[in-house]
């Protein structure tokens, strides 16, 4: 049993503030951070809770009943969730993802993606409209998360075999309401649906073949995740991860796979199609994807920003500390001092944990007071 780092004091009191700067930062898609990365992706965690208790992410021995959730004046509310995302696609975001925590425990979620359906990019389009989620609920909701706006879905599953997946989201819930939740998705029109499994060496590695094959042919994108040491309480150990390129040696001595090019700058995955006899890949066969952010960091085009469930922006998965916007909107700003705001935040950013992961001494990687993917949104 590896030792547990439980974090001693409550990170989320550590952020920083969020000041308006003499001269405007003027809105206008353009703004790059300290490596001239842009800013295209919001991620929103609207609720810091979840049903499960992934050992990987809230292992139970934390969240636990005494375990300090945020009270509800703490959490944005959708107006001002709203009303930030309009400035932050005014700095050039053009996709939302709205995680948890679950992010349909958050009551009337739906209200919200409608609200942001209506928001605009800087090229007057509509943003593109995601959530990440375990399923559970998806069966009864995807229709009404369609028709309120959302366009696509990601369900996390991490195994087909229930002795599996239900010690690893430590709650007993079954796959078959998971799977019956992926093809409501699918028939609500959420396309394409992904499938998120994170790989832990010698706990879900037997999975990874049958999970290809059963999600090939079916349009629906599953995913390889390399197991993270993000947050402070999974007890994150090096050999548990399993690289992507042995998953992808696994499946391919079973199904052919080709590799594929990427379909946008900054994409975590890496993607390989199901191939036909010649050897082609064949679209109806569909495609699975790794994302290696242990093995092969992605840092070098990360356009991806967080939004904490409390309202602070957070510059990296991987940040000790988020910068306090929920203060600013509460203090009466307006739209162009809180685009000031976050313009200096977003140009002085130069984070990129996960290529530097491998170079720090083991202290400052462990025991941190880095926050969870539960409150950050993964
Ligand atoms: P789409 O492909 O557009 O659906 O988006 P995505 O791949 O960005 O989304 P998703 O939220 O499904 O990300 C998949 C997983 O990749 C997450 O659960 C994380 O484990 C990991 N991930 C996402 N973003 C980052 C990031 O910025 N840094 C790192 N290190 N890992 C990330
Ligand atoms: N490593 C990799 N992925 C993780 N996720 C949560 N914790 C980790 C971790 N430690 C993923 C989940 C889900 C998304 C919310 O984040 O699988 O797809
Ligand atoms: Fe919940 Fe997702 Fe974390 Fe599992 S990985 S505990 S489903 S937020
Ligand atoms: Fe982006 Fe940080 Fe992840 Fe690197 S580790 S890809 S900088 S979020």
């Amino acid at each position: 049993m590896s030792e547990r780092v439980i974090p001693l004091v409550d990170q989320r009191t550590a952020a920083l503030a969020a000041r308006v700067p003499a001269m405007p930062v003027a809105p206008t898609g353009l703004l790059t951070d300290a490596r001239g990365r842009p800013l295209r992706d919001l991620r929103i965690s609207v609720t810091d809770r979840c049903n499960f208790r992934c050992n990987y992410c809230m292992p139970k021995e934390v969240f636990d009943k005494g375990y300090p959730y945020l009270p509800h004046s703490d959490l944005l509310s959708f107006e001002e969730i709203t009303r930030l995302t309009s400035v932050f696609l005014g700095h050039g975001v053009r996709k939302i993802r709205l995680t948890g925590g679950e992010p349909l425990l958050r009551r009337n979620i739906e209200a919200l993606i409608s609200q942001l359906a209506a928001l605009r990019t800087v090229d007057g389009n509509p943003p593109e409209i995601t959530l990440t989620t375990n399923g559970s609920l998806l069966a009864r909701k995807a229709r009404a998360l369609r028709e309120a706006g959302l366009q696509r879905v990601t369900v996390s599953l991490d195994g087909l075999d229930d002795a599996v997946f239900q010690r690893m989201n430590d709650v007993g819930f079954p796959v078959a309401d998971v799977l019956e939740g992926i093809d409501a998705a699918r028939h609500a029109g959420l396309h394409p649906v992904k499938v998120n499994m994170v790989v832990k060496r010698g706990t879900n590695e037997h999975e990874i073949l049958p999970m290809a094959k059963h999600f090939r042919g079916t349009g629906v994108i599953l995913r390889f995740i390399e197991y993270m040491d993000v947050g402070a309480t999974n007890g994150w150990r090096m050999d548990e991860v399993l690289p992507s390129a042995e998953v992808i040696e696994r499946l391919r001595a079973e199904l052919p796979l080709v590799p594929l090019d990427p379909a946008a700058p900054g994409e975590t995955a890496e993607r390989w199609g199901h191939a036909n006899a010649q050897g082609h890949h064949d679209p109806a066969l569909g495609e699975v994807g790794v994302i290696s952010s242990v093995t092969k960091a992605f840092c070098g085009d990360c356009n991806r920003a967080r939004l904490s469930t409390e309202g602070q922006l957070y510059l990296c998965l991987f940040a000790t500390q988020g910068h306090d916007l929920r203060s600013l909107l509460r203090s009466g700003a307006s739209d162009t001092d809180i685009a000031s705001a976050i313009g200096p935040i977003w140009q002085g950013r130069s984070d990129r944990y996960s290529e530097l992961r491998g170079t720090l001494p083991a202290d400052a990687r462990q025991g941190t007071r880095r926050v969870e993917m539960s409150y950050i949104g993964g």
